[in-house]
């Protein structure tokens, strides 16, 4: 779908790319001839990560452990990468996520998925922006968010608040950072089978099947079309858009919204018949 050049140069960063949907990004960047750099807290995974994608792709992979809950390792890290050369793209993809009532999510719980979800993304914007503003370079931000964020979601509840914090700081700082070269926009995407997200909210078939029923494709997205979308809006060709969150959901989101949007499971052809206007004899 892309040039096979179309990231040739740019040196990205993305967080949680050890697994899933940060994986899947990886190596999509790699085939379009990005550097990548992905980090995580368990090397061994990342390690392992990028030898696979190393020999899939042959191209330039480095993982370095990072729990990115903790501002002073985000910026060592971030130190050691600029040390050889400055990023060009941040994908801010790391996160933790459950489900669970409200009522009974621990003090522990709540601060685990803040301080991944929103302080993560917090600190790794912050360590590559003031880099980018004091050497005047350009600089683009994809933040992975939720369909629910902009609206909340029951039992997920400290996800929905981070997530929406993630949105604001996007669509905050595609203004306050625009007229100096760095761009900010996110992906907010529907449920996309992969371990770490399925095993934690969808953790039995009939929530998976639940989720299926409310989406009007009736199937997943898949790791390879949020990679599509992410190259497209981390690239060069998409370098008007700034401050948007795009949805990648095969409508699932407007599904819930349309007040009358699940007629078609009620109505039989009978029904609807019978509700045609009668002709006038
Ligand atoms: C309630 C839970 C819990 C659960 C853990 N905790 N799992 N509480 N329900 N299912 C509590 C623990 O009891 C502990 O509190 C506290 O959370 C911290 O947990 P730990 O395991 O000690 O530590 P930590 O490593 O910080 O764990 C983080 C985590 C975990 C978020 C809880 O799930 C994780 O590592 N997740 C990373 C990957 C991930 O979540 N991926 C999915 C992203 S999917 P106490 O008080 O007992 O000490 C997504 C969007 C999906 O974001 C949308 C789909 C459509
Ligand atoms: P995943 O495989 O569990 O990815 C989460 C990644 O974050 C893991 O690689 C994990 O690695 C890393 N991580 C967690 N805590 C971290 C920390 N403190 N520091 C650094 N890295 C950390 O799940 P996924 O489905 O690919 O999710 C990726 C992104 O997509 C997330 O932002 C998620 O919210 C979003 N999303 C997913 C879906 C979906 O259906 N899959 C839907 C909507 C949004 P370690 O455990 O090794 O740290």
């Amino acid at each position: 779908m892309f040039h096979p050049d179309l990231l040739a140069n740019k040196r990205i960063l993305i967080t949680g790319g050890g697994t899933g949907l940060g994986k899947a990004m990886a190596q999509r960047f790699l085939e379009l001839g990005a550097a990548v750099h992905i980090c995580g807290r368990r090397e061994e995974v990342l390690e392992q990560t990028a030898a696979e994608l190393s020999v899939a792709t042959n191209g330039e992979i480095h993982a370095i452990a990072c729990d990115v809950r903790n501002r002073e390792a985000v910026e060592a890290m971030i130190d050691e990468i600029w040390s050889e050369a400055p990023l060009d793209i941040l994908v801010n993809n790391a996160a933790g996520n459950f489900i669970a009532r409200t009522e009974e999510v621990s003090p522990r719980a709540w601060e685990s998925v803040i301080g991944i979800v929103l302080m993560g993304t917090l600190h790794c914007t912050m360590a590559c922006g003031r880099r980018w503003l004091k050497e005047k370079r350009n600089g683009t931000v994809l933040s992975i968010s939720t369909t629910y964020a902009p609206v909340g979601s029951a039992y997920v509840v400290p996800s929905a608040v981070s997530k929406a914090g993630v949105d604001a700081l996007t669509r905050s700082l595609a203004v306050e950072w625009g007229n100096r070269g760095i761009r900010l926009n996110g992906i907010a995407p529907g449920p996309i089978p992969t371990q770490g997200a399925f095993s934690r909210v969808l953790p039995r078939p009939e929530l998976e099947a639940m989720a299926l029923d409310h989406n009007p494709m009736h199937r997943f997205g898949t790791t390879e079309e949020l990679a599509n979308l992410a190259a497209f809006l981390v690239s060069d060709g998409s370098s008007y858009i700034n401050g948007e969150i795009i949805r990648m959901d095969g409508g699932e989101f407007l599904q819930g919204a349309g007040a009358f949007s699940n007629l078609g499971r009620i109505l039989t052809d009978a029904d609807w018949e019978s509700l045609k206007p009668r002709k006038k004899s």
